[in-house]
Order: C-alpha cells, then sequence, then structure tokens
C-alpha cells in the first residue's frame, strides 16, 4: 500500500481540506480535470474538494449505467446544483448492459462489465472531449486494502494493484481522500458543509445494482432488483443500519400463485451493522418487519415468490453479494 491511513482520531478535517485543495491545484496546474460524481459521500466530498480547488476548471459528470437506483441521477443533480456545482449526466447504459451479457462470474463481471467500460470509454470519451488530462475519484482505504489483499476487486483501485491508469487509460487519476476510511470521509464531508443526506449517506458500490444480480445482468433483472431496493430502504433505512440492501437471486424457485405452482425469482434481504465495511454483522430486526418487507415484495414484484433475510456475519460473507 503506498499512503498511509489517517485515522478518524488524528484527523483535522479543517486542515486536511486546505491540503487537499493546494495538492489537487498543484497536481491540475491550469488544466481541465473530470470529476466522477456517483453521489455516494467519497465522490461528493472529492467533487466538492476540487471544485474549491479549479472552480469552472472542475467537470462534473454522473454516468448513468443503468444500474443506478430509483431517481438516483436527478436526485443527486439538484443537491449539488444548489451547492453550486453543475453535473453533467451521461447516459452509457447499453454500453454497461452491452459489457455485462452473458458474464456470470463476480470478478469477470466487475472487470469486463463495469470496471473496463467505466475507466476505458466512458471517462476515457469525457476526458479527450472536455481536453481533460486528469480523472479526479474517490477512491478510500478501505476499497485499497481489501483489493490489495485479493478481498475484492473494487472497481476503482488500479495502481495499488500494479495498474498504470495513464498507460491503460490515457489520463491521470488523482485520488485525494484515499487515506482516509469511511467515517473519517464523513468527518470532512460535514466540514464541507455537504448536507446530511449526503454526509451520512449509506454506502453504495461503484458497479451499483450489478453487485446484487447474481448470474447475468440484464434490464429486466435489474428492474427487479431496483424494486425491491427501494422497498427494503423504505422499511429499513431509517433504523441507523451501515447498509440494507436487497440481493436477486440466480436460480428460479417454486412458489405458488392463485393456488398453482408458480416458478419466479428469490430475493435476499441483506441489512448490516458496521462501523466501516471491514467486519460487519447482521442487524437485528424484529420479525414483524421482515415479515412486513417480504409481503411488500412478493406483493409490489409479482416476479418474486420468496424472500430470505441474510444472517451471516462478514467474514465469511461479504456486504454485496458479488
Ligand atoms: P463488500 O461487499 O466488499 O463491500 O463487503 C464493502 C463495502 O464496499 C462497498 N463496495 C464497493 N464500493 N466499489 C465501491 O465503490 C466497489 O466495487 C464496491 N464493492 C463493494 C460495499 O457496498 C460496502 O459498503
Amino acid at each position: 500500500m503506498s499512503a498511509s491511513e489517517i485515522i478518524l482520531e488524528k484527523l483535522d478535517a479543517g486542515r486536511f481540506i486546505v491540503e487537499q485543495v493546494a495538492a489537487i491545484r498543484k497536481a491540475v496546474g491550469d488544466a481541465i480535470a473530470i470529476s466522477a460524481l456517483s453521489g455516494g459521500v467519497d465522490s461528493a466530498v472529492v467533487t466538492l474538494l476540487a471544485h474549491r480547488a479549479m472552480g469552472d476548471r472542475l467537470k462534473t459528470y454522473f454516468i448513468e449505467n443503468g444500474l443506478m437506483r430509483e431517481g438516483e441521477a436527478s436526485q443527486i443533480v439538484r443537491i449539488f446544483e444548489a451547492l453550486g456545482v453543475p453535473v453533467a449526466v451521461v447516459d452509457a447504459s447499453d454500453k454497461f448492459f452491452a459489457a455485462l451479457k452473458g458474464v456470470t462470474e463476480p470478478e469477470e463481471k466487475r472487470e469486463k462489465g463495469i470496471t473496463q467500460v467505466f475507466y476505458k470509454d466512458v471517462f476515457a470519451g469525457l476526458v479527450r472531449a472536455s481536453g481533460a488530462t486528469v480523472l479526479l475519484q474517490g477512491t478510500n482505504y478501505t476499497d485499497v486494502e481489501e483489493t490489495a489483499a485479493g478481498v475484492k476487486r473494487q472497481h476503482n483501485v488500479f495502481e495499488q494493484i500494479g495498474i498504470d491508469p495513464k498507460a491503460a487509460f490515457g489520463y491521470q487519476v488523482l485520488e485525494p481522500i484515499v487515506q482516509l476510511r469511511k467515517p473519517a470521509v464523513r468527518a470532512v464531508a460535514r466540514a464541507l458543509g455537504l448536507p446530511r443526506e449526503i454526509a451520512e449517506r449509506p454506502p453504495f458500490p461503484g458497479p451499483a445494482l450489478a453487485a446484487r444480480v447474481i448470474g447475468e445482468v440484464t434490464r429486466e433483472r435489474v428492474a427487479i432488483v431496483r424494486r425491491a431496493t427501494l422497498i427494503v430502504e423504505e422499511e429499513l433505512g431509517h433504523r441507523g443500519a451501515f447498509q440494507v440492501l436487497a440481493v436477486l437471486h440466480e436460480d428460479p424457485v417454486t412458489g405458488v400463485r392463485g393456488g398453482r405452482r408458480a416458478f419466479g425469482q428469490q430475493v435476499e434481504v441483506r441489512c448490516w451493522d458496521s462501523a466501516d465495511a471491514v467486519t460487519a454483522t447482521p442487524t437485528n430486526i424484529p420479525f414483524h418487519l421482515l415479515c412486513r418487507v417480504a409481503e411488500r415484495i412478493t406483493s409490489e414484484i409479482p416476479e418474486v415468490v420468496s424472500v430470505t433475510y441474510n444472517i451471516t456475519s462478514k467474514p465469511p460473507s461479504c456486504i454485496e453479494a458479488v
């Protein structure tokens, strides 16, 4: 690992902001940079740091990959425009679904279906079109640590595993928060004046809902997991859990509807307590709430006939399924 961790107790958020703004100015110089904003706290902090450093010379893009949650793009654009940061939405969903076609193996899904499309195709195109030389992104300490340790190939980690982005994709990548874990990133977000809905936003993975579809990721299967996600977030998202999510399983299971056999889909609900995603335990949710989630999912999503709750800790589970 190249960068050392700044632990929360040692973090002076105000000083960190001043130092990173200066570091971005120095690294980018008079050039143009682009920020890849997903709306999560990590990329939001990086976008605001870069906006402070560069003003109009920062081009901020939200990539609509077809894998985001309901209404996510418009919500993020609205929040950032209120902060004075213009965000352009780029619809690249056809490219992602084309790359994900037929892919079922988890690491291949991340690498071929997500990472390559983001970096080789979408960002490289935006960099070329805008004349930028630098891409800013919100890689954090845990992303690097888990990828370097071989736990999971996070979609945004390169140099630490021997990939030179300049050679591989044609542009430099700057990672201003790579020394921070999530709680420290949130402290910087608060110090930057980001609204609570961003500063305290539960994590959401870079591969988005593709990390929650076991088996092939198609528009139809993402639509199912998107609806289930909305339900679990509505029902369980206000209880202070670290993350709540729904996973769509690959094999249909046997169910019964209207007195007749109905093969249908199975959704797994996961709700996690965790400080920093390195370890996690399942949240102790009252049984009647779990039953309500199951009732809503199976009645509002007719394709689904079975709902389960994951009671495993991380390790050996991971937070996301893919
Ligand atoms: P796992 O599934 O590895 O997730 O236990 C740990 C935390 O990281 C998030 N996650 C990702 N975040 N790119 C990201 O930016 C990724 O590829 C990625 N994969 C997982 C996950 O939601 C959890 O908070």
